[in-house]
């Protein structure tokens, strides 16, 4: 089967967040299986060309209308591990200091979404599935049914939609139907949705399949709580929703190879962790104390990730015998409160407000519980690493969270990590107090950490469910 992965970025080439790592990871484990030509076509951006990468390589130009609008389109290739990824030049749009942000983001991604298929013809790859990722991609669906079904090879293309994350839908004003996408009234009632042209709604109407990033997350979303307003266009078309639970890259999260570690590790080398934990402290400035737990956060610092829980009850949290560490950036109001936390509390407290790879592997390595208490998440990939690493989760049970974290039972040590329901600073608390306790019970902790890095949370389930999504599709 022929699959072209279409997203607004893929790490190794340009990553801001979790989608990267998806576009990289399964399509590197969809191409080992022989049947499977699967094609990732993503923006050239400016930081792309700046890294002046000599695997990448022109293909091909054409033009490509966009309601009004003449186009530019190049088209630059590499392959990565095998797999053939695509590069969408048009310096107009993507020669930009970064990927998001800008006033005509729509105009910059429905030209985008134009030039995905618009360059089926110039690649030679008539694909059976697209499958789209977010809203940047969302407008392929509408443009393959307006614009190309005169075209008899595009008949039978289908789409996949995968919603990484509802929040940010591609919204824009009304009049974008005519002047940018070019498309008749008669598209109107698909694109538009409570006043304004919503990029997401249309796919969710016009993809043959949509997917979240976990099962949770696909019933979710059908409540106002978790859908940013559109439960009702999901609930509406909930026959065609599923949930894969997202994997990671278990060979570059990998505590027995990462180069950045003092010293490389296994399931049950828990003396080896400790040895993590002793260079961390000591990185940090933290005191080395082996018998204080040390719980990391490593995270974007905005609300939704559940900061302002950890707000709420900071004082009570840096009051017990821990250590808490923080790396990320994000909303000011959290940096700020961090590194005032870490002025208070010079003994507990570590707030790193950067992005740091290598500390980021010091961190999974070497604290004892990571603390994820999102308010919402369509999958989470950190709780993963952090498992992967023998390093306890304590999550809010929601999204991806609820489906990789299943709650310890402290008197069997049977589960992976420690859970909270309701969106409750105490109940948080509570969660970290039992995680704390159960630290102290050391042969069932030991358990524990030998359990949860054996867990497979590599991309092998998720492509096989993967594949049958594409093979039913296909049947359509
Ligand atoms: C988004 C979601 C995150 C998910 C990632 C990859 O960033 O917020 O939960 O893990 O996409 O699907």
């Amino acid at each position: 089967m022929k699959i072209l992965f279409a997203a607004s970025e893929a790490a190794p080439f340009v990553k801001t967040g979790g989608l990267a790592d998806v576009a990289q990871g399964l399509p590197t484990y969809l191409a080992k299986n022989k049947d499977v030509d699967i094609r990732v076509i993503i923006p050239y951006y400016k930081s792309i060309k700046d890294k002046n990468d000599k695997n990448i390589k022109f293909l091909t130009s054409f033009g490509v209308n966009l309601g009004w609008r003449r186009l530019h389109v190049g088209i630059f290739e590499a392959v990565y591990k095998k797999v053939k990824y695509y590069f969408i030049d048009n310096e107009y749009y993507f020669n930009r200091d970064s990927c998001y942000g800008f006033y005509d983001d729509g105009e910059r991604f429905a030209y985008f979404s134009k030039a995905i298929l618009e360059s089926l013809m110039h690649i030679d790859f008539i694909p059976d599935v697209i499958h789209l990722n977010d809203w940047q991609t969302a407008l392929v669906p509408a443009f393959l049914k307006a614009h190309y079904g005169g075209m008899i090879s595009f008949h039978q293309i289908k789409t996949l939609f995968t919603i990484h994350n509802i929040e940010y839908q591609g919204k824009v004003s009304n009049e974008f139907l005519g002047d940018v996408l070019g498309f008749g009234e008669e598209m109107r009632g698909v694109m538009s949705y409570e006043d304004c042209i919503n990029f997401m709604k249309s796919a969710i109407v016009l993809a043959d399949k949509v997917s979240t990033v976990s099962e949770t997350y696909s019933y979710e979303i059908r409540y106002s709580f978790f859908s940013h307003g559109l439960s009702e266009i999901l609930k509406q078309y909930e026959y065609k929703i599923c949930g894969i639970t997202n994997g990671i890259d278990t060979d570059l999260f990998n505590p027995n190879k990462d180069k950045n570690l003092i010293v490389n590790y296994k399931a049950g080398e828990i003396e080896k962790k400790e040895e993590n934990k002793r260079f961390l402290q000591e990185k940090l400035g933290l005191p080395q104390k082996s018998e204080v737990p040390v719980i990391s956060m490593i995270s974007r610092l905005v609300s939704h990730k559940g900061l302002d829980l950890v707000e709420y009850i900071c004082d009570e949290i840096l009051s017990m015998d821990l250590q808490l560490v923080v790396l990320g950036t994000g909303d000011k109001r959290y940096e700020n409160l961090f590194k005032f936390l870490q002025s208070k509390y010079p003994d507990k407290m570590s707030a790193n407000i950067e992005f740091n790879s290598a500390l980021a592997s010091w961190i999974y390595a070497g604290s004892d519980m990571f603390l994820m208490p999102s308010k919402s998440e369509p999958c989470g990939l950190s709780q993963l690493i952090a498992m992967r690493y023998g390093t306890v989760p304590v999550v809010r049970e929601t999204g991806g969270l609820n489906d990789t974290v299943k709650p310890i039972n402290v008197l069997t040590g049977e589960g992976s990590g420690f859970t909270f329901k309701a969106y409750n600073a105490h109940d948080m608390l509570g969660a970290i107090k039992r995680s704390v306790d159960y630290y102290y019970d050391k042969e069932k902790y030991i358990k524990t950490f030998t359990n949860i890095m054996k867990i497979n949370s590599s991309w092998k389930e998720p492509s096989k469910k993967y594949i049958n999504v594409y093979k039913e599709i296909m049947q359509y």
